[in-house]
């Protein structure tokens, strides 16, 4: 029987590794994505390296657990590092190049650039994860302009993130397109996030599956027209009945822009939450009033 025969995955740790095979790879005329991620890949990271190799010629996975990015020391050293699963998993999705850049190579002696973007990344996480954003932002500038990618793929889960860096490559004039895909799900509706695995208490998996549950009543019944400040006032005692430790923020905001709403304004909006069950942070959002703008835009 014949066998698809799959090209050997590569990977390379270093800026210069990296341009040179994308440089190889323009120079025949093929189109290149990038999905960047912090490794502990599971399923949600697996739909956006297939999303990009149905519409890209080469696939870049980048493994960078960016330190700029976390607030809290604790969540960096417990942060999942899983990179011979990673690799393996990569290989058998198809994926044609990993970039696993060492901090000091992507932060070598003397770094002391940060790009801080406005009123997207304000709120919500912004507001509870302090230069979490400017950490976002500038690792992924460094892997836009590392990579020279046509395109980058982002889950939906992180929408500010989305928003953040869309922001920052409009702003600074980046040509790359972001492709925003729909986010991965657990059967029970919990999304698919590398944080999900630190769900150990007793439990603590079955009280995570309350919050997609409780958006998407939530989401429901904002559109059907119910007050929004009472609905979200239900929703979160509903989390905090179902054994949420705390819920970090529960918001309605518009779709486009992020932009706080009180009530509906007739456009496309998202009801966003983040809550903590245990010591794990989870975070989630919900299209309220039709699909989400952020898909496929070019930044
Ligand atoms: O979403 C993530 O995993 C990270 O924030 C990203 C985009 C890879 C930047 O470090």
């Amino acid at each position: 029987m014949l066998k698809t025969l799959t090209p050997e995955m590569r990977t390379v740790h270093t800026v210069e590794a990296l341009r040179r095979i994308v440089r190889g790879w323009k120079q025949d005329g093929l189109t290149v994505g990038l999905v960047p991620t912090m490794g502990a890949l599971h399923d949600g990271h697996l739909s956006l390296v297939r999303a990009a190799l149905r519409t890209m010629d080469r696939v870049i996975v980048s493994i960078f657990v960016n330190p700029m990015q976390f607030d809290n020391p604790s969540d960096l050293g417990t942060y999942p590092r899983t990179e011979d699963e990673d690799s393996q998993m990569l290989a058998e999705a198809g994926t044609h190049l990993l970039y696993a850049p060492t901090a000091t190579e992507m932060y070598p002696p003397g770094f002391s650039t940060s790009i801080s973007v406005g009123s997207v990344a304000e709120g919500l996480c912004g507001a509870h994860r302090p230069g979490h954003f400017d950490g976002v932002a500038t690792v992924v500038c460094k892997l836009f302009l590392q990579s020279q990618a046509d395109a980058a793929f982002f889950g939906e889960k992180d929408f500010q993130q989305i928003h953040v860096v869309r922001r920052m490559a409009t702003d600074l004039d980046i040509p790359i397109r972001l492709v925003a895909c729909p986010t991965r799900r657990e059967e029970d509706g919990l999304a698919m996030s590398s944080r999900n695995r630190r769900l150990t208490g007793t439990g603590d998996r079955d009280r995570a599956g309350a919050l997609p549950a409780a958006l998407t009543d939530a989401a429901r019944e904002i559109a059907s027209g119910r007050p929004v400040g009472t609905v979200l006032a239900a929703t979160r005692a509903r989390l905090l009945k179902a054994g949420f430790a705390e819920i970090e923020y529960l918001e309605l905001r518009r779709d486009a822009d992020l932009a706080p709403l009180s009530e509906r304004d007739g456009q496309p909006a998202r009801l966003l939450a983040a809550g903590r069950v245990g010591t794990v942070r989870l975070i989630d959002n919900v299209p309220v009033d039709g699909p989400s703008g952020l898909d496929d835009r070019t930044a």
